[in-house]
């Protein structure tokens, strides 16, 4: 009976430990007894406390911090003073520094000046810009210095037609590298809206009100319908645009679908970036240069797009003349 009693308090003292208990006791005793080793090969000695960052000051200075002076999905409204019809052409993807078409690149632009009542929303990589390659930068003949100058001349050949751009992949390169903005800073100069990735505007047309739609790079994409990304953004993002433009893949889409009772547009521009030994590389179709462009209405809601700058600007004509604008 009492033998008894003795197991029975030496299995209480004993009761087994958590794993995790367990492992740090293990290393706590292991930690202790190399720095109270007799005999140890080294002694070390701090110059300055090596402590962490004191959490508690580090929370409050997050917790106090502003917002993010540049909104990555910027919202912006556009009241169009003109009461004719008028375009928004989405222009993107120029590469400048590329083996690009640039006369047309520089007739696209011209023609936007040019003409009454359109505008352009610019969607990102507007230089080629290749700083993270090394090796296409030694490649290339203009350096992304001389491409963001060439690139200026080009926004200048549209006047005062650009409305509002983002950034592209080949844009935010020099961001993630160097912590530059290039783009915000072109932006900023020239009093014009930018979204590092996303822009949706509002605009507004004596009555009728449309949403607009942009970003550079979209997730959902197929390779066998270009415009299935722009569509399962619609299903399930935050946005209910009218027309929406996703860039970047460099082969031009327009596609109108029906959602929530409405025509919706769906586009993706072309390049001006024609010979791109990247892209021929992994099998990708030559790049063609074409701007969506879509021509909305006053008063009633009304869209009509077209897959490239050019036939738009000729319809577009035609509408302002209907309604009494000279030819
Ligand atoms: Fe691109």
């Amino acid at each position: 009976m009492i033998k008894k009693t003795k197991t029975a308090k030496k299995t209480a003292k004993k009761k087994p430990k958590s794993a995790v208990e367990t492992v740090r006791r293990r290393s706590a005793t292991r930690s202790h007894s190399s720095r109270g080793a007799k005999g140890a090969a080294f002694t070390v000695e701090a110059a300055q406390p090596c402590s962490p960052p004191d959490g508690k000051k580090v929370w409050s200075g997050l917790e106090s911090a502003a917002p993010q002076d540049v909104p990555g999905r910027l919202k912006s409204s556009v009241d169009v003073h003109d009461p004719l019809p008028v375009a928004f052409a989405f222009v993107s993807d120029q590469h400048v520094g590329g083996a690009c078409d640039y006369k047309r690149m520089r007739e696209d632009a011209e023609l936007i000046a040019s003409t009454p009542g359109v505008f352009a929303v610019l969607g990102g990589d507007g230089c080629d810009n290749h700083v993270k390659h090394w090796a296409a930068v030694l490649a290339s003949n203009v350096l992304p210095d001389e491409q963001v100058s060439a690139f200026e001349h080009y926004l200048d050949m549209f006047g005062e037609k650009v409305v509002a751009m983002i950034s592209g992949n080949h844009d935010l390169w020099t961001l993630e590298r160097a912590g530059v903005d290039v783009v915000r800073r072109i932006a900023a100069r020239r009093g014009l809206l930018y979204g590092q990735h996303e822009h949706r505007i509002l605009l507004r047309h004596h009555g009728a009100e449309y949403r607009l739609w942009i970003r550079h790079k979209g997730r959902f994409n197929s390779g066998f319908n270009s415009t299935h990304s722009h569509k399962q953004h619609w299903r399930t993002g935050e946005h209910a645009w009218d027309v929406g433009c996703i860039c970047h893949l460099h082969e031009a889409a327009l596609e109108p679908f029906w959602a929530h009772g409405e025509v919706r547009w769906a586009c993706r521009p072309g390049s001006y970036l024609v010979r791109d030994p990247y892209a021929e590389s992994i099998g990708f179709n030559a790049a063609v240069p074409s701007c969506p462009t879509f021509v909305f209405y006053p008063t009633k809601k009304r869209v009509v797009g077209f897959l490239d700058v050019r036939e738009a600007l000729v319809y577009l004509r035609e509408a302002r003349h209907e309604k009494g604008a000279k030819r």
